[in-house]
């Protein structure tokens, strides 16, 4: 039976009384709210009673003024708030979204997700970022400046996406590595599609043991893979590894909001509407509410930061993109 970690919802603090109270609903689940007492004051501590009164007066009308416009949209959408608990820097592979997992497990139920998602991927990234997902790839592109006599490895590389433009933008050859066959089917079968039947080779495997010689390559790409992977450390020394001395190291991914009005919206976004599309469009829930778990699950742009500079890169740059929805790093290897 799946377990999942308490979630612990912002509305869960100590100022009120016990008990449930009345005729509480779905639709006013932060009704318990309406209990609240002023909180005792502790001995030589500033009484602050109207503040502990106004905290929660603010949470009764921030979640029904977020969920009211979106249930109207999407009535069937579930209830799940995100859940505050991150996993300390380093422990990702414990957490497959908010689960906690045995990371031997975590890489088999990643593949089973991308296998689920394989056919749909594509017009599923549409839907969900409008086609966002498009210009944030461009930025990313135009930051590796693909030259005829670059080599690059498009790790977590999936249906080919970040491969197309570095070769359409003039890049020489190409490397897509990515752990689900079935994502690397449909990229193959898509550049068959637009005609490019040199220049990329398509390759299945592990971010954290590339099948791909140290030193070989001038780029090193990871789109929207990162998050997961199980030990990002691992598979950022991998990338270290196989660069050459002087090649550059770019992560794609979606970070963190650094917009609080943004944050707000994309909140109830990810966990409701995202999982709905996933239902109604993929017919497939789950895998698009652990999307929205692993993007709370991945670490912080500046820890992230740091990890990669741990791993020998230097000059190690944060872009983020559309609020920080999505972040690209960067970072020499030296
Ligand atoms: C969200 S898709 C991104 C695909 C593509 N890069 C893009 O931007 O459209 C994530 C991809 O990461 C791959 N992936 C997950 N864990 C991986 C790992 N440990 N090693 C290599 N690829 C992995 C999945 O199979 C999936 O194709």
């Amino acid at each position: 039976m799946e377990h999942r970690p308490k979630t612990v919802s912002p509305c869960s603090i100590p100022h009120r009384v016990a008990g449930p109270p009345p005729n509480r609903t779905p639709w006013n689940r932060h009704a318990k709210l309406f209990h609240a007492v002023p909180s005792q004051t502790p001995p030589g501590r500033r009484p602050h009673p109207p503040y502990a009164i106004r905290r929660s007066a603010f949470r009764i009308a921030r979640p029904r003024w977020r969920m009211a416009p979106a249930r109207a949209i999407f009535p069937a959408m579930s209830d799940r708030i995100p859940d505050p608990q991150k996993p300390a820097s380093g422990a990702e592979g414990n957490w497959f979204g908010f689960t906690p997992v045995d990371p031997s497990a975590k890489s088999g139920l990643v593949r089973a997700v991308f296998d689920s998602v394989a056919t749909n991927y594509d017009l599923m990234n549409d839907l969900m970022s409008g086609g966002i997902h498009r210009l944030w790839k461009d930025t990313l592109m135009e930051m590796v400046a693909p030259k005829p006599d670059m080599t690059l490895l498009d790790v977590a590389g999936g249906t080919g996406d970040i491969a197309f433009r570095f070769l359409k933008k003039g890049g020489g050859a190409a490397v897509v590595c990515d752990i689900t066959e079935a994502m690397v089917r449909v990229g193959r079968d898509r550049a068959v599609d637009r005609n490019i039947l040199s220049g990329v080779q398509w390759t299945v495997g592990d971010a954290e043991r590339l099948p791909i010689a140290p030193r070989s390559v001038d780029a090193y790409t990871i789109a929207f893979g990162l998050r997961n992977v199980t030990r990002i450390d691992e598979a950022i020394r991998e990338a270290h590894r196989v660069l050459k001395p002087g090649g550059k190291f770019y992560c794609l991914e979606f970070s963190h909001v650094v917009l609080p009005v943004l944050r707000e919206l994309y909140d109830v976004y990810s966990f409701q509407v995202l999982p709905f599309m996933g239902r109604v469009v993929a017919k497939d829930e789950a895998s698009y509410r652990y999307l929205a778990e692993s993007i709370r699950r991945f670490p912080q742009q500046a820890d992230l930061a740091r990890r990669i500079e741990a791993a020998g890169f230097g000059a190690v740059r944060v872009r983020n993109l559309s609020g920080g929805i999505a972040a690209i790093h960067s970072g020499w290897r030296i």
